[in-house]
């Protein structure tokens, strides 16, 4: 996918500036071209000669270089690219870059694009996990500036948390992600999923308390509806089982329409097999225990009290089935706080491949809302989005579900 692709690689200066050589190897490898910009902190760390033999190209490290400024060169290193990548991206560059600093060639050149840029930040974890660092990383990720880790582990100080680069190679799969594919030139999606068969849930459920009153939540179903709309475009045969929604039926969709958790998990279970199943559904947790047969009563007394059941749990119940398991299992994790720590543990217990986490609480307005900021949380690391509408985010999904199994099953 890189075959041919210009990399912008701004290296800055933090102890993790080494593992951006062998990033430099692993781009070239996949058939990019990697030109690279160090900050005059990183080459505190490493050498503009190291990055220029790797890359082939000059390292460039001035912003008032004579012989590129004759053609106003930072100019031209934001265009002559396909993307930006900054790794490792430090607590300093996030800040410089939060504030539109510039005052650098790697902060000049990162104001003066319209590039996709990816940051892979790495740095102390009381650094990472400190308010300022997490201000600028909520304002990066507004601006469209799509993050990749960083991964928990052990740190240089002897501590332990998250603020460790990525992978190499999981940075080399989230430029992937970056530069996949825009619509065909007919104006129409890839077919990247033809022939596989996607099943989808969506909206909320509702449970029954008596004939006229039910638990329910704010889940509009246009996450999961654009998902199936996605999936469909890139050519998959796509059941869609949705909870209670006004989102119109995505065209090219076989739509199960069901009410309740039990509902759905059986219409689930009756479009199996698939190739993979993605469980956008806000399914409740909970159900009223013994749902009433006539419509409660308020006779001035005590108000009844409302007792809950324990509902099944789809994600789960599809994840850990042994035969018949779609290869691929996606789950949701709405979230009010904590969101990719609580999508961790859902991702361990749930047993799924990949969750895809968002933040729900209502100042983020993403239940029900237009827009999604979503975090995609795998067993071997973290990939954050900026917030895209979503459609965007269903298109994207598609194109990294596509990738994470072979075309034949
Ligand atoms: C030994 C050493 C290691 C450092 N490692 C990091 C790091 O991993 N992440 C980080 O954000 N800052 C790190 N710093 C601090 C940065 O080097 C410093 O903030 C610098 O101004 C960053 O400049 P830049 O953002 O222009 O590259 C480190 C500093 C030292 C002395």
């Amino acid at each position: 996918m890189l075959q041919g692709r210009r990399i912008l690689l701004v290296i800055g200066g933090g102890i993790a500036a080494y593992k951006s050589l062998d990033l430099i190897r692993r781009l070239r490898e996949r058939g990019a071209t990697v030109r690279p910009i160090l900050t005059e902190s990183a080459q505190e760390f490493i050498t503009p000669l190291s990055a220029a033999a790797l890359c082939g190209e000059p390292a460039h490290t001035d912003l008032f270089d004579r012989n590129l400024e004759t053609e106003i060169g930072h100019i031209r290193l934001a265009r002559d690219a396909d993307a930006i990548v900054v790794a490792p991206a430090t607590a300093n560059l996030m800040a410089r870059m939060a504030g539109g600093h510039a005052d650098d060639l790697a902060t000049t050149v990162l104001l003066a694009t319209t590039l996709p840029i990816l940051i892979a930040p790495a740095m102390n974890v009381r650094m990472w996990q400190h308010p300022a660092t997490q201000r600028n990383l909520a304002a990066l990720t507004r601006d469209g500036v799509m993050v990749i880790g960083p991964n928990e582990g052990a740190m240089a100080e002897a501590e332990w948390g998250p603020g460790r680069l990525a992978e190499p190679l999981e940075i080399v799969a989230a430029v992937e992600g970056l530069l996949a594919r825009p619509p065909s030139p007919q104006g129409g999606e890839e077919q990247v999923l033809a022939g596989r068969r996607v099943l989808v849930t969506s909206g909320p459920t509702h449970e029954p308390i008596d004939p006229v009153r039910y638990i329910a939540n704010r889940s509009s179903g246009r996450q999961g509806h654009a998902i199936a709309a996605a999936a469909a475009a890139a050519g998959a045969e796509v059941t869609l089982v949705s909870g209670p929604v006004s989102v119109p039926d995505p065209a090219g969709v076989r739509v199960v329409r069901v009410e309740t958790a039990r509902e759905m998990l059986a219409a689930v279970e009756a479009a199996l097999p698939a190739d993979i199943a993605i469980f956008a559904a806000a399914v409740a947790d909970w159900r009223a225990a013994g749902e009433a047969e006539q419509k409660l009563k308020k006779d001035g007394g005590e108000p009844p009290p409302l007792r809950l059941a324990l509902n099944p749990d789809i994600l789960a119940t599809v994840a850990r089935r042994g035969e018949g398991r779609p290869p691929l299992v996606v789950g949701f994790a709405a979230e009010t706080e904590r969101v990719v720590e609580h999508a961790k543990a859902k991702l361990a217990r749930k047993g799924c491949d990949l969750i895809v986490a968002n933040d729900v609480s209502p100042a983020t307005g993403i239940m029900g809302g237009a827009d999604n900021a979503v975090h995609l949380v795998m067993k071997d690391g973290v990939e954050s989005w900026p917030s895209l509408d979503k459609e965007e985010v269903a298109r994207r999904l598609v194109n990294r579900l596509a990738r994470m199994r072979p075309q034949t099953p």
